[in-house]
This record gives C-alpha cells, structure tokens and sequence, in this order.
C-alpha cells in the first residue's frame, strides 16, 4: 500500500476542521472469479468549507471514492469518515450531483427544488422561502412552471445544483456535474458555481476530467494515478490563487492566461501523462 504525503491546505479553509476523511481506502470489486483492485491506500482530508476537485484518468475510481463518500459504496478495507462519523448510508447532509442531471421528469422545477426540504420536513412556508432563493441564486426565474424536458442541459443542471443546495448540506459531493454541457454553458455554470460557493461556502468534492475547471474552481486538485487509483499529487490551488489574485478577474478566460493558473495546468497535465506513458510500457 502507498501513502503519498498531502500538501497541506494554505487556504482559509486550512484551519477548520476536517469535514471529510478518506482513512487508507482501498476497494476492490469482484468481476466473475477476478477480484479488480479500484483503489490503493487513499488518504485524504477535505477541510470544511474547502473545495477539492479530484481528477485522474478514466477508470482510476474517481467515482468509487466519491460514491463512498455519499454512502451508496463501501471501502474494502480503511474508512471515511464525514464530520468525524463513520458514513454508514447516505444522508442528507450529503448531497450528490451527477453528470446525468438526475431530475424527477414529472416534477416542476420548483417542485424538483422543494423535493429534498420536502423530504425532510421543513415547512410549506420556509420551503417556498428557500426554493425562490435558488431560483434567484441560480438565474432560473421564469422558469418555475417548466418540467425538465422543457429544459436545455445547463438550465437542467442549475436545477440540480439549487436542489442539492437548498438541503443546506454539509457536503457536497458532485461528479462530472458538467461533464454533459456544452463548452459555453459549462464556462458559464463554472463561474455561476463559484459565485454560490463565495455566498454559502460548503465543503466540496467535486470530480472532473477538465483541468481547467479543476485549477479554476478548486482550492486543492488530487491527481490519481491509473488504476489502482492511488494519490500522485495534491496540488494546492488556493495560495496561488490568494498570491496572484485571481479574484481579481471575472471570467475564467482571463485567469487561464495568466502564468501563475497556466504552470499549475501543465504540472497537472504532465502528471496525467506520465500515466498514459507508463501505461503504454505495460501494454
Ligand atoms: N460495481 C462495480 N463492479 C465492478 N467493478 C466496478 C464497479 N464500479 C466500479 N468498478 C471498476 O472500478 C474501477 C473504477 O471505477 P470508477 O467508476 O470509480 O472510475 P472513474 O475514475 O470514475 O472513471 P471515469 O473517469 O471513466 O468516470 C473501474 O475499473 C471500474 O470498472
Ligand atoms: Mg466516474
């Protein structure tokens, strides 16, 4: 089993407490008589209110790690932890967002939006009060009546996001979420993403297989290596984002030309590289 030492997060997030724990995972599914090994000895800790995005190539077990976090998997050996409890099921305090937008096609977008509080109890009142707010927060007015199908895929996806949002959760845990949009949406939905996440800071995992977004959104990046997935490298974003002020610049095409974001591209994609090349040696 390897462990690979984490940087350590220089964001404000830095000092918080730990909100997710991934303790030394691995996975391994059975597929016929051959056991696959998914995931090698991941150790990690998200900070609460820290967003790390998780990249890595197709089949490393991005997406193993992140259903473990939600509770709909369960490491083989190791734990994960979440507000320092062992995730035993999913939990509303943990809400996912997949690449497919995952919407009740018979529901409203207000009804998709109220669905979760309605689930949990909150009242008819507050519920209003709080799905009109996301419908604000997430550029959806006029559209209240609409079902999803009446929907383009980046309107769809604003709906999942408000509906994952409303929960109040702690966490969020999104993989792929605009894996399915157009290049314009998705730069759309990227900076719309970050705008929520300055007003209700919330812990994010977030999975991708665009670097850019990773290096964009992220206040940490893990590159996995090819399966077995294990950490190659954890990068930390946020303290060269602080130092050259990306925050500064309101769109995303201005901070990917600037040297600072473009160094941390490449060291990402050199890492991703190095595992198509050992790859090929095996083959
Ligand atoms: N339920 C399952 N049964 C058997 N094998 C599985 C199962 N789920 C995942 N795997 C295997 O575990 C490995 C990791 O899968 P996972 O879906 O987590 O990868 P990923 O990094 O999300 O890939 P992608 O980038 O393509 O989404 C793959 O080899 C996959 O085939
Ligand atoms: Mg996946």
């Amino acid at each position: 089993m390897e462990m690979t030492a984490q940087a350590r997060p220089a964001t404000a997030a830095a000092a918080n407490p730990v909100s997710i724990e991934f303790r030394d995972i691995c996975k391994t599914f059975r597929r016929g008589r051959e056991e696959v090994l998914a995931l090698d000895g991941i150790r990690l800790e998200v900070r609460e209110k820290e967003f790390v995005a998780i990249v890595g190539p197709s089949g490393c077990g991005k997406t193993t790690l992140m259903r473990m976090a939600a509770g709909l998997e369960f490491p083989t050996s190791g734990s994960v932890l979440v507000q320092g409890q062992p995730v035993r099921g999913p939990s509303p305090q943990r809400a996912v967002v997949f690449q497919q937008f995952a919407l009740f096609p018979w529901k409203t977008v207000e009804e998709n939006i109220a669905f979760g509080l309605r689930c949990t109890g909150v009242a008819a009142s507050r519920r209003r009060d709080v799905v009109a707010r996301y419908i604000e927060l997430m550029g959806l007015q006029g559209h209240e009546s609409a079902y999803p199908q009446q929907l383009s895929g980046g309107m769809q996806q604003r709906v999942a996001i408000a509906r994952s949002y409303a929960l109040d959760p702690q966490v969020l845990l999104m993989d792929e979420p605009f894996g399915a949009l157009d290049a314009q949406t998705r730069v759309v939905m990227q900076e719309e993403l970050i705008r929520l996440c300055r007003a209700n800071p919330r812990t994010v995992l977030f999975i991708t297989h665009s670097v850019e977004e990773a290096v964009y959104l992220a206040d940490r990046v893990v590159v996995l290596g090819r399966r077995p997935g294990r950490i190659r490298e954890v990068l930390d974003i946020a303290s060269v984002r602080r130092e050259h002020q990306w925050e500064g610049y309101e769109h995303i095409e201005e901070v990917m030309d600037l040297e600072s974001f473009v160094k941390l591209r490449t060291r990402i994609w050199r890492l991703l590289r190095e595992q198509h090349v050992e790859k090929e040696l095996d083959d």
